[in-house]
């Protein structure tokens, strides 16, 4: 559709800069950025809404619609078969050729590359993402910044960038103190390594728990083991130094587990602790240039010329902080990767820390501070479902997954009982639907999860859209083999609709990209099923009689095959062939 677009911005301009009086030509990029879709698909596939132009033109909208009418009108540009004028708006039908040979054509050739690009060639982008601290719980907080943040990583890849995945863990920090303390007084190895990552967490619910009796009882026995503890890890202490291993081992076996069901895999898993040694010399480069400043006692660099609160890089006993080592992690990433974005996927309530150590990153002079983003989304609630809290009052994103999982097995018993791979086929729809619920809205708004919402098959879900690739894959394979046809003469509407609809793939990879916005992938998925199953109900596919009828919609049907395959893979979904 780029193209046409193209063609169209192209022939309007010059048809202005041929008008008599015209005190400036607009740049036709410009006229690009301005075409519509008409709101009845009546009055035609495109519009330009003239009044973009009467303040230049110094002319009436409808005026102007009607002069280009009389040039555009008599010869539109190629790929178009009319030109109307209503109003101010100028109105091009596609001509069914162009979507058929043209597009679909097009579409047949490159197939799941279609939405490809190649503007990332030769650049590199490292991705921050998940993340989640060790020995705490990985909770449905971490669903945002999982898939929000794989999402855009295959984006990238899509559009040609080199990616690097990194999972920043919270390895480090005084919470490994208490958990050791707590593992001296009351661990069990044995059942941690049966229990895992949730034994861990009880026990640090408990350590937390004690100290905070204590503390009301006046003591504070539990607490200066604890800080003990970690300043003993902190010196290498080879036995502490082992069991902080080993919690780290036992959370990530745990987490692979749901990275396992979403598809997803990290290049690095270089968390907080990783950046220890490094930190020093950051430190010192802002001593040096005059940038911390002592603040009862800790060091801070003062941002209140940008109106931020200060950015803390040493406690007053010289201990770092998280930005410290946020600093400390982008530089380690510039001078491995070379990175030309470096992209950090997390919840709204960090934003002011991100906003805080990128400046800070300026003021040091690192000239690649503006390659830093932060991409922030907002808040998860879930409504009217009782999930299993083992751990406090958060509800953990393996609960979450397992109780959409479930759900969906039993939707399956009940509407497909002979269904071959019905383990798979669950999980791959159970957890689809929750990604595809998370992912369908812009990420800062908050959304409040509510189950059978998700797993609706009649509504915007994911079980919907997995359904209507199934359908394609059923229909090509009860097909059997065919010979390609992208073209047809006239098309009926739900197969001008569809090309449509398929050609818009590439645009839509482009501005989930711009925007850092899987979901416009996923809005996108839902108009290419409603666009497909409105051709399906209307038209005869395998069973046409007119053979290149039939093979066009084939061709047709694989076109769209391709496209959701691919577009649902960009949100992190898998699509099984049954359901
Ligand atoms: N571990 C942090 C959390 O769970 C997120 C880390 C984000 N990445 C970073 N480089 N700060 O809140």
């Amino acid at each position: 559709m780029d193209k046409l677009k193209k063609r169209i911005a192209d022939a309007v301009c010059s048809h202005i800069a041929g008008m008599e009086g015209v005190p400036a030509v607009p740049a036709p990029a410009e006229i690009e950025a301005a075409l519509e879709v008409p709101p009845d698909p009546a009055l035609g596939d495109l519009a330009f809404p003239c009044f973009r132009l009467s303040r230049t033109l110094r002319m009436a909208p409808p005026a102007i619609a009607a002069k280009l009418y009389e040039k555009l009108g008599k010869a539109p540009p190629q790929g178009v078969s009319e030109v109307s004028c209503s109003g101010g708006y100028l109105n091009f039908r596609i001509s069914d050729a162009y979507l058929s040979g043209g597009i679909l054509g097009e579409i047949a050739e490159r197939g799941r590359d279609y939405g490809a690009h190649d503007f990332g060639r030769g650049k590199t982008v490292v991705l921050d993402y998940s993340s989640p601290n060790v020995a705490k719980p990985f909770h449905i907080g971490h669903l945002g910044t999982t898939v929000i943040g794989h999402s855009l990583k295959l984006l990238h890849e899509y559009a040609g960038y080199h990616c690097i995945g990194i999972n920043h863990l919270g390895d480090w920090g005084t919470q490994f103190g208490k958990l050791i303390a707590a593992y001296r007084r009351w661990g069990d190895r044995e059942r941690i390594e049966k229990g895992g990552v949730d034994e861990l967490v009880a026990l640090y619910v408990r350590v937390n728990n004690e100290i905070k009796a204590e503390e009301e009882a006046g003591k504070t026995e539990l607490a200066d083991a604890s800080r003990a503890e970690f300043a003993k890890l902190e010196h290498g202490d080879a036995e502490n130094l082992a069991l902080w291993e080993w919690f780290k081992k036992i959370s990530l076996a745990e987490y692979e587990k749901t990275y396992k069901q979403l598809g997803i895999t990290f290049d690095s898993y270089n968390g907080e602790a990783f950046y220890t040694d490094k930190m020093p010399e950051q430190v010192e480069i802002l001593r040096e240039k005059g940038l911390l400043k002592l603040d009862n006692g800790a060091s801070i660099v003062d941002l209140s010329a940008y109106n931020m609160p200060p950015c803390l890089i040493l406690k007053s006993d010289g201990s770092t902080l998280y930005p410290t080592r946020d600093i400390a992690a982008a530089v380690y990433r510039k001078r491995t990767y070379h990175f030309d974005k470096c992209i950090y996927v997390t919840s709204a309530g960090q934003s002011l820390h991100f906003a805080q150590w990128f400046k800070v990153v300026e003021l040091m002079g690192y000239d690649w501070y503006d390659e830093l983003y932060h991409v922030p989304y907002g808040t998860v609630s879930i409504g009217g479902e009782k999930l299993a809290t083992r751990t406090g009052n958060v509800i953990l994103l393996r609960d979450l997954f397992a109780a959409a999982v479930e759900k969906c097995r039993s939707i399956i018993e009940e509407k497909n009982p002979s269904l071959k791979e019905k383990d798979e086929t669950a999980e791959a729809v159970g957890v689809g639907a929750v990604i595809f619920y998370y992912l369908f809205g812009n990420r800062m708004r908050d959304i409040n999860f509510v189950m059978d919402d998700a797993l609706d098959f009649n509504g915007n879900t994911g079980p919907y859209a997995q359904y209507t690739y199934a359908r394609t894959s059923s229909i090509l394979e009860k097909a059997g083999p065919f010979e390609p046809r992208a073209e047809k003469g006239a098309l009926e509407e739900p197969e001008r609709d569809l090309i449509k609809t398929l050609s818009l793939f590439p645009e839509k990879t482009a501005a989930a990209l711009e925007e850092m916005e899987p979901s416009v992938v996923t809005r996108y998925i839902i108009e290419v099923c409603n666009a497909f199953n409105r051709f399906y109900q209307a038209c005869r596919i395998a069973s046409c009689p007119d053979g290149d009828v039939r093979a066009f919609r084939l061709t047709l049907t694989r076109a769209t095959h391709d496209i959701l395959g691919r577009a649902l893979e960009l949100i992190c979904m898998k699509h099984p062939d049954q359901i």
